[in-house]
């Protein structure tokens, strides 16, 4: 049995690789630039260059595969990608896939990569392939894309919120996906992928303040400051809209749901915040 493995360069998907490479598993990897093919090799596994958004590279990738795990990068043309994805699998004789989604997809969808993954998932759902959906919560690893605030002023902003997050490891992420891929038990389960903990970002910067060991705080931004300070840096207009959308959904009191997931099927606890920020701390610190 072929399986083939989308995103494996993302931050994701590098975790699941590698983690199926540490059990023996050979998968296909697909990746859209040839210099990743080295450490696709590393991995003992076969690379083949395609772009998912171009359904006419995929015929090689696709090409035997049994099994395929559909994981994406946020982007305005993410729907219709996953969706020709899913089909170019399905014309291909692929069987099953797995879709690596996002926390509220198919349930209130308040937030616009939530939208985006529940029209995907809806697309897979009525494919007639076999299918495993994991939808993870807030990633840990998103502090990191304000490691130079903090490391440079001690600060990280993101738009105003009071309420609680659940918030995820990655690499927790990653584990449920592997076992997604593994276990057929998984065929028609939907998966939400939480850590153990609910927190708000003023509580973020006081984990922060204690395993840095300097002060941390966290600058909420009303949405058009913060759109205008994330555009202003050079990231596109939709996906600071997304991040606005998310936090005032959070709000609302509707990001804080754990879901028990890793315990449940992985029978391990989740990775915490302060594992986080001690296995990153080089990256918060000046
Ligand atoms: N951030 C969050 O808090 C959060 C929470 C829940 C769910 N999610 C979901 O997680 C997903 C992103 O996961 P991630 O952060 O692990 O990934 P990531 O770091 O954004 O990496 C995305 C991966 O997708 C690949 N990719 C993108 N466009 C492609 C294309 N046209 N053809 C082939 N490959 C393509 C990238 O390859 P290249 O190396 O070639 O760019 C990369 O391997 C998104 O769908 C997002 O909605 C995010």
């Amino acid at each position: 049995m072929t399986l083939l493995l989308t995103g494996a360069t993302g931050k994701t998907g590098r975790y699941i690789a590698q983690s199926l490479s540490d059990r023996g598993v050979h998968a296909r990897v697909l990746i859209r630039d040839p210099a990743a093919a080295a450490w696709v090799r590393e991995l003992g596994m076969e690379p083949v260059i395609a772009d998912m958004a171009d359904a006419s590279t995929l015929g090689a990738a696709l090409a035997g595969v049994e099994q395929a795990l559909l994981l994406a990068a946020n982007s305005p043309g993410q729907v219709p990608m996953e969706k020709g994805f899913i089909d170019a699998a399905v014309a291909s004789g692929v069987r099953r896939i797995v879709k690596y989604s996002a926390i509220s997809a198919g349930g209130d969808e308040d937030y616009r990569f939530a939208r985006w993954h529940g029209e995907a998932e809806r697309h897979l759902f009525a494919s007639g392939l076999d299918w495993s959906v994991v939808r993870p919560g807030y990633f840990m690893q998103n502090f990191l894309m304000s490691a130079d605030s903090i490391r440079a002023e001690g600060r990280f902003y993101l738009p105003a919120c009071d309420e609680p997050v659940s918030l995820v490891d990655v690499r927790d992420a990653a584990d449920v996906t592997v076992a997604c891929l593994l276990d057929r038990a998984q065929d028609g389960r939907i998966r939400t992928v939480t850590g153990a903990e609910s927190l708000t970002m003023h509580e973020v910067a006081a984990r922060m303040t204690r395993a840095l060991g300097r002060n941390i705080a966290y600058v909420p931004l009303p949405a058009q400051d913060f759109i205008a300070a994330m555009t202003g840096a050079g990231a596109p207009d939709w996906l600071a809209g997304g991040m606005v959308e998310f936090f005032a959904g959070a709000s609302r009191g509707t990001r804080d749901h754990l879901s028990g997931c890793v315990q449940r099927l992985l029978g391990r606890e989740p990775i915490g915040l302060d594992r986080f920020l001690a296995d990153h701390a080089g990256a918060f610190t000046p």
